[in-house]
């Protein structure tokens, strides 16, 4: 195995050549070779080689080489001797989405920036193009890709089917249908890595770890579909509960419950753009309300104890952990935001009135000196929590943003894991830099998982 970039140049020739220049062709131990199997994606033909006195990595490809073999541009690109006499142009990356909201300019909607970013960041190492369910051909084994020029615009390019596709479909209803279903189970037949699967459920989450001692230490205890029974019991337990629907994001249709053996019971959510705070006298009133708001999707709601998050202003604080797999395949907290609660809100969602902040600053003012210390202890939970998810799952995981409490003992504890994460915390100016290095995690990881590494190094 040797990797090494090279230039790529398109040659006009109708032959079925490929020149490569002396030091390329030493690189990729070829000396002497008549013949290579040159791959890219899933396709593979069998083209003469011919030495090129030339200094410099360059590779020619023929007009004939590149009917049989879509190699969609010329320029840098990362090439790889995979062994048995194979060349492997690439990684040839795809980015699956959608076309919610799309205009000429934006083929992938409200994705469209965020796309750009990765292709943009894999220029000159990779072909990386975006796609939609839509534009893949399984007879053909092709995809008509979204390319992105030097000047910024978009193309459309047909390639083979990719080394690796990155998942950010956006509509949760539609990643559940039978077609979305069918297109993942392709890819995974032809051996295609496909990250992430799908988005999680929150019970869903908390039932894959619910036999895995290192992740339970860090959930708040969590029942699924809970009975009236159960929902008092745990109030008079712990006095706090957090009331969610488990298919939900956003903060959208979160309760916090509390109880006072004085006072009775309470519930504060958010109605419109109004935070709400309900007293019951007693427990059958306060379920009454529950379910004329709810009626039956009540049992698609899960109810969790309440962890007393640390504070500043009276505000409650949590974190969110934007989680990669690196080239090593390692989980690395790339991105950690803090996000304040506005007042009287349930939840910290800037939508809702929250505002965000380092961690430093939020960890700063409740821990004092122990600030840093409890910053690594959250730091070393979300990567075990990481992989306690990964090693419960039954697919592939290479991002994860985790929503973490810490309470005032400097407890650590996580209350979701999104599988397709928003990047609204990249707003905040003190976190540009983790903003780029979260984007160029997943070129890491695409050629981490589509084996574009060197002897013993990480790509
Ligand atoms: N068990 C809990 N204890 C304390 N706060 C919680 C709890 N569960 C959720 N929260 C607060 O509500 C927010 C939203 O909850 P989360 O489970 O992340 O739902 P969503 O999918 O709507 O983002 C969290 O970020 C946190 O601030
Ligand atoms: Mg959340």
């Amino acid at each position: 195995m040797s990797l090494t970039t090279c230039n790529v140049h398109f040659s006009q020739q109708s032959n079925k050549i490929v020149y490569l220049s002396s030091p390329l062709l030493k690189q990729l131990k070829l000396s002497g070779k008549k013949s290579v199997h040159l791959k890219l994606g899933n396709e593979v033909i069998t083209a003469e080689i011919k030495q090129l006195k030339r200094q410099g990595n360059h590779l020619y490809l023929s007009a004939g080489v590149r009917q049989s073999i879509r190699v969609p541009k010329t320029g840098n690109v990362y090439v790889l001797n995979s062994g048995d006499n194979e060349v492997q142009l690439g990684p040839l990356v795809g980015i699956l989405s959608d076309h919610s909201g799309r205009s000429v300019s934006n083929p992938f909607g409200a994705k469209t920036g965020f796309i750009k970013e990765i292709i943009r960041n894999g220029e000159h190492k990779a072909y990386l193009f975006g796609f939609t369910p839509g534009d893949i051909n399984w007879h053909q084994q092709t995809i008509n890709g979204y390319f992105l020029s030097a000047q910024g615009g978009w193309y459309r390019k047909i390639v083979p089917l990719p080394d690796v596709v990155y998942n950010r479909l956006t509509s949760r209803k539609a990643e559940t249908s039978a077609t979305i279903n069918s297109l993942r189970e392709r890819f995974v037949r032809r051996k295609i890595p496909f990250f992430n699967w799908s988005f999680f459920n929150k019970a869903d989450v908390y039932k894959l770890l619910d036999n895995d001692p290192e992740a339970l230490e860090h959930l708040p205890e969590s029942i699924s579909g809970p009975t009236a029974d159960k929902m008092k019991e745990m109030l008079e337990n712990h006095q706090f509960l957090y009331f969610k629907p488990t298919a939900g994001s956003l903060g959208i249709g979160i309760y916090r419950l509390t109880y006072h053996p004085k006072r009775g019971y309470f519930a504060r959510y958010r109605k419109g753009s109004q935070n709400v705070l309900l007293r019951f006298t007693n427990f059958q009133s306060l379920m009454r309300m529950l379910q004329a708001r709810h009626g039956s999707h009540l049992n698609r709601y899960v109810v969790q104890q309440g962890i007393r998050l640390i504070e500043i202003d009276s505000c409650p604080i949590d974190f969110r952990f934007h989680m990669h797999k690196n080239g090593k395949n390692e989980w690395v907290p790339a991105g950690i935001c803090a996000k304040k609660a506005g007042r009287g809100s349930v939840t910290t969602h800037v939508k809702n009135g929250g505002s965000l902040m380092t961690p430093e600053q939020a960890l700063g003012k409740t821990f004092g000196s122990q600030a840093d210390t409890v910053l690594e202890k959250a730091k070393k939970a979300s990567i075990k929590l990481s992989e306690s998810i990964e090693r419960n799952y039954p697919h592939r995981l290479g991002e994860l943003g985790l929503d973490i409490g810490i309470d005032k003992d400097g407890e650590i504890w996580m209350f979701e894991a999104n599988a397709k994460p928003g990047r609204s915390i990249y707003k905040h100016p003190a976190l540009r830099a983790e903003g780029r290095a979260s984007i160029s995690y997943i070129l890491e990881h695409c050629m981490y998982l589509s084996r574009f590494q060197g002897q013993g190094g990480n790509g």
